[in-house]
């Protein structure tokens, strides 16, 4: 075993990845997904031999459930390199460039910065597709952060999930978008997403629907990447957005993770929009509010949602690139 550090980039949803297929535990997803990966909001893993097991984010230790979920994801990764014998023990060391305020997914960053360094410590380097396919196992989101720009998560059909897998669509330059991260909220959110899915799953009457209409929306938004038209792209966003949340609404009980300012921050992007500042919003099992819109108007648009009463920080994220990892003064990227 070799010491590597790797560093993921958060993303976030375009079209929404939101319930698991029952009955196995690869954790495949019952949708496929689309992704912008985001610059800036990143985790940085590194992973080395120990004489035990510790798990420190931040400078802390981590223990109890959290952490042994991430020494399960390194006992997967050492058998899936068909190392031989007990997985050597080990220190992961994580840090979350992410927001001040909690309740962002860090899950993404998290789970694929783990994963591509703990692959590379073990010495096993498959082809994209298939690291991918490890870094679900710890999150579905995760499988996405491999690649910079946008990234399709492609929801497979086979029981053993070698057909779920994320690939990149689009580089981060073939289109200079901006998603501004607006914080409502410093407290982080109440229900994971996890059990929230599972519940929808099961006493949601719109989650059929949700499931059965996501393969267009997957389509309509490739076809607005492509062509770089934001208002077939925002329309799809949006659309994706409010009928995973929609189906999150009908679950009993009911699933909300938006506050009072969550909705008032959507009107004031849709009043924006009618006075000609084009913004789209997302939202994800958190209170928090993302909205798409081209670089030039990044900063009115910004300024007017910082202004909503209960807004805590409006940041501007660019799109973000690759996952990488260095071993030993040697970098590689994914
Ligand atoms: O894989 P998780 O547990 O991070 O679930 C992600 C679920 C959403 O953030 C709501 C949507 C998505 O596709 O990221």
């Amino acid at each position: 075993m070799q010491t590597a550090k790797a560093t993921a980039h958060s993303n976030i949803a375009l079209v929404k990845y939101w319930g698991k297929r029952p009955g196995h535990d690869l954790n495949l997803p019952a949708v496929g997904s689309l992704s912008m990966t985001l610059d800036e909001l990143r985790t940085v893993t590194r992973i080395a031999p120990a004489g035990q097991d510790r798990f420190e984010l931040d400078g802390e230790r981590i223990e109890g459930e959290p952490a042994a979920k991430v020494f399960r994801h390194l006992d997967r990764i050492w058998r899936a390199g068909g190392s031989a014998g007990n997985r050597p023990p080990a220190l992961v060391d994580s840090t979350n460039h992410l927001p001040t305020a909690a309740g962002l997914a860090s899950s993404a960053s998290g789970f694929c910065a783990l994963t591509l360094a703990a692959a590379t410590a073990y010495g096993w380097s498959p082809e994209g597709r298939v690291l991918s396919q490890m870094a679900r196992r710890g999150s579905g989101s995760a499988a996405r952060s491999l690649w910079g720009g946008y990234v399709r998560l492609h929801r497979g059909d086979r029981d053993d999930g070698e057909d779920c897998y994320a690939e990149p669509l689009f580089s981060a330059q073939h289109w200079d978008l901006r998603l501004l991260v607006v914080h409502t909220t410093r407290g982080a959110k109440a229900v994971g997403s996890t059990g929230g899915m599972e519940r929808c799953r099961q006493t949601s009457p719109y989650y059929g629907p949700w499931v059965d209409t996501s393969e267009s929306d997957l389509a309509a938004a490739t076809d607005a990447l492509a062509s770089q038209n934001l208002a077939q792209l925002g329309e799809v966003v949006e659309h994706s957005c409010f009928k995973m949340h929609a189906s999150m609404l009908a679950t009993r009980p009911p699933l909300m993770y938006w506050n009072g300012t969550t909705l008032e921050v959507i009107r004031e992007v849709w009043a924006a929009r009618a006075d000609g500042l084009e913004g789209y919003v997302t939202s994800d099992a958190g209170p928090h509010v993302k909205v798409l819109c081209r670089p030039q108007t990044a900063a009115a648009l910004g300024a007017r949602l910082a202004a909503v009463p209960g807004v805590h920080e409006v940041q501007s994220v660019a799109p973000g690139p690759d996952a990488t990892v260095v071993v030993e003064g040697e970098t590689s990227q994914r």
